[in-house]
């Protein structure tokens, strides 16, 4: 179990004060699949690095098995938002490298490498360098990394953002079927509603800066799930309307929206 329990946090900097984050609180059953939406700039990465041990709260705690998260945890895995490969080393030492951390012999932790790479439809790069791939492709490099290492809890702070439709679509099925199979605790950080009512079984949606918990919704349908079901959409519908709102709540920043990938014309069609 995971416990966010009365996060906030306010960055203090010569320009001023933000309050990024306002009283989270969030409890995260194991094996929960949870994604977060919310207006660009409203705390998520803010709050996912606070979960990672990144980060310090300006009160409050995270706790993953009661015990009090201040560090990064190896029972914690996180793909970030921008690409954090090493660029020095291979694809392959990338991906292996949380594994040669812990000490696994190489044979056997390129073995695994090797089968996280295919997974990602990527393992005729191994010998590769990250400036050789395309940014999607380091991308997915990034989450095999993550997923090599076998954590309990995997952060992914908007992982398919920039991989083209089709590879996305393919990356979601692969990180559902990762999640059946391994029952792992997913926290998954989107600005996609189309990409949050396929994946999650709850929805945290944020409001506009400071990020506050503005309702959490249950995604009830069955898996596999049809993204063109009328369920899905009657739930797009309710989230696009609770995201409209902050919108027209948040800072009359009209940028601060510009990142939702979500046609709110399209009434039967995923964006994906
Ligand atoms: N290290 C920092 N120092 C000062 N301010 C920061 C720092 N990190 C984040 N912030 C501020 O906190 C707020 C939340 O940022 P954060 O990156 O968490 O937003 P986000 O919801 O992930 O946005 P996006 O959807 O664009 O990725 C922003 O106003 C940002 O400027
Ligand atoms: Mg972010």
């Amino acid at each position: 179990m995971l416990t966010i329990s009365n996060i906030s946090r306010v960055f203090e900097s010569e320009a001023g004060t933000v309050e990024a984050l306002r009283n989270i609180n969030i409890e995260v059953p194991d094996k929960e699949f949870l994604c977060f939406i919310g207006p660009s700039g409203c705390g998520k990465t803010t709050l996912l690095r606070i979960i990672a041990g990144l980060d310090q709260p300006t009160s409050g705690e995270v706790l993953l098995d009661g015990r009090v998260i201040r560090s990064p945890d190896p029972r914690q895995g996180m793909v970030f938002q921008e690409y954090s490969l090493f660029p020095w080393r291979t694809i392959i030492n990338n991906v292996a490298f949380g594994l040669e951390i812990k000490g696994v012999p190489k044979d056997e932790r390129y073995e695994i490498a090797r089968k996280y790479l295919r997974m990602v439809g990527l393992d005729e790069f191994e010998r590769s360098y990250p400036y050789e791939l395309s940014g999607g492709m380091r991308q997915r490099v990034a989450i095999a990394r993550a997923l090599a290492n076998d954590p309990e809890v995997l952060l992914m702070d908007e992982p398919f953002g920039s991989v083209d439709a089709q590879t996305r679509n393919i990356l979601q099925g692969e990180l559902l079927r990762i999640w059946g199979e391994a029952r792992k605790t997913v926290l998954f950080i989107t600005h996609s509603i189309d990409e949050a009512v396929y994946l999650a079984d709850r929805v945290v949606v944020l409001s506009a800066r400071p990020g506050q918990i503005r309702e959490i919704i249950r995604i009830d349908l069955e898996r596999p799930r049809v993204r063109t079901s009328v369920e899905a959409n009657v739930l797009r519908e309710r989230l696009l309307g609770l995201l409209g709102h902050e919108r027209t709540r948040g800072c009359g920043e009209t940028v601060c929206w510009t990142g939702i990938a979500v046609d709110s014309n399209r009434q039967t069609r995923p964006d994906e």
